[in-house]
């Protein structure tokens, strides 16, 4: 028999919830784990953190971030990026690699590791990209520890040429072979780019454009290609952002013919509907844009029947000043995000839309076991001790000044919100607490451990 670990934290008086259940438990930990989970573990001498009266939910894992290094840090960085993930209870981010220079070789895979080790608030995985001609590229980066690899079938933020079919299925093989996800921002290309020219040539600038310019269909296309491929090519395919009714409509009935698929969807495409052009102009500018409300309803429908897999942020900060451009041609897509989720998540609870064993699963759970992290998105003995104390009754009007990013505007300025992060701890260290991040920079490259078993 083993002796039982002295825990050094223990974690008292909280209502743990996980993906499938909640139970008022205390969490003991031992140097960054946990290492059991029990009714009153509290120990002689061991310091406690006290949670009553909160919630404990695992951290969460956001798969998907643009930190903006190397080369566009001007917007966003590794430490106002992680500050930023850590005040909204997100202790495991993926970041993308469309950067300057993107992230396609090994060499700039390393490149990017040296760069923002040490500088990391909460733990990151890294993804590649799938370039036009880089499939060489990616068992190397595979090798330093790529969580998977981001394919580009639509023009966005950076010089992320799109590859064409030929290239992306090369890309699929070499991604099958190395057993890592490859995540798709699906809009075909060409017919976004002739929609845009059009409305342009038509004399448009106004932020609407941006929505007529890039219809349902043209995401219905790219999920039916890249799918049909990645079925072929025995790919873990991943599609991020989906965006509307049309195209998860394609996606239940591709499952429904045997095709293996998770799909995300974005806080702002929940949150936000195409009344919000008006409001916010080309700040809610975003790649897929922001959608017609009747897109909205069905995107809900599809958490509430359990067809959507993962929410995430598509956190993508720019700079005030681009921020502020009114040509919506001129203007980039995306803003900030990953600091607001929960509590826009918790407000969505707390009226009844989903329950908060929903976004633990959504939000943690099952991205941690999609991409293979052994360690993250449970609070079990064996895990990391990644949690965050929340209270989901405070009522918060959300003021933009007390972001992190290094860019603080986001469209949910003055929102009153129910439920806020209390505190965040990662790996039994305290990173965030009351509006302050704290501590040292602690955050380590997270790598996929297996197979991800389980999920689809
Ligand atoms: O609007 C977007 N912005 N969509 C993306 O897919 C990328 C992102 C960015 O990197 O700015
Ligand atoms: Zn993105």
């Amino acid at each position: 028999m083993t002796a039982p670990i002295t825990p050094d934290l223990v974690v008292t008086g909280g209502t743990v919830v996980s993906h499938d259940g909640r139970r008022r438990q205390d969490i003991a930990v031992s140097d960054g784990r946990v290492v059991a989970v029990g009714d009153d573990l509290t120990t002689e001498g061991v310091r406690t953190v006290d949670a009553s009266g909160l919630l404990v939910l695992p951290g969460l894992v956001d798969v998907h971030v643009h930190l903006r290094e190397p080369g566009m840090t001007e917007k966003e960085d590794f430490a106002s990026g992680t500050s930023a993930a850590a005040a909204g209870g997100v202790t495991t981010v993926v970041d993308m690699p469309n950067t300057n220079p993107p992230v396609a070789t090994a060499e700039r895979y390393q490149h990017k590791l040296d760069l923002v080790k040490n500088r990391a608030y909460v733990d990151f995985g890294l993804y590649g990209m799938l370039d036009h001609d880089n499939a060489d590229e990616i068992g190397a980066m595979a090798e330093l520890g790529a969580m998977g690899f981001k394919l580009f079938m639509g023009q966005t933020t950076g010089d992320n040429r799109c590859p064409n079919d030929a290239a992306i299925f090369r890309g699929l093989e070499a991604a099958a072979d190395a057993d890592l996800v490859v995540g798709v921002h699906a809009e075909n290309d060409h017919l976004l780019r002739m929609f845009g020219d059009r409305l342009q040539a038509q004399g448009r600038r106004d932020p609407r454009a941006h929505l007529e310019g890039r219809p349902a269909f043209v995401e219905v296309e790219a999920i039916t290609r890249i799918i049909t491929m990645a079925t072929e090519a025995k790919t873990k395919l991943h599609i991020h952002h989906l965006s509307t009714a049309a195209g998860l409509g394609r996606v239940v009935d591709l499952r429904a013919q045997g095709h293996r698929v998770t799909i995300e969807t974005l806080v702002s495409h929940l949150f936000l509907d195409e009344s919000a052009y008006d409001a916010y102009g080309n700040l809610i500018k975003l790649n897929p844009p922001i959608r017609p409300a009747a897109d909205v309803a069905a995107l809900w429908a599809g958490i509430e029947r359990g067809d959507v897999d993962v929410i995430a942020t598509d956190h993508a900060p720019h700079t005030a000043a681009e921020q502020a451009e009114t040509d919506v041609w001129k203007a980039y897509g995306g803003f900030i995000g990953v600091e607001t989720m929960l509590p826009l998540m918790l407000t969505a609870a707390a009226q009844g839309r989903l329950t908060v064993e929903d976004i633990v699963r959504l939000c943690s759970y099952t991205p941690a076991k999609r991409w293979s992290m052994a360690g993250k998105g449970q609070l079990a003995p064996g895990f990391d001790a990644d949690f965050l104390l929340v209270d989901p009754e405070a009522e918060v009007v959300l003021d933009q000044r007390d972001l992190h990013s290094k860019h603080n505007i986001t469209p949910y300025d003055g929102w009153e919100l129910t439920g806020s992060v209390v505190a965040t701890y990662l790996r039994g260290g305290l990173v965030y607490e009351k509006g302050t991040v704290v501590g040292e920079p602690t955050g380590r490259q997270v790598r996929p451990q297996s197979a991800s078993a389980g999920v689809r």
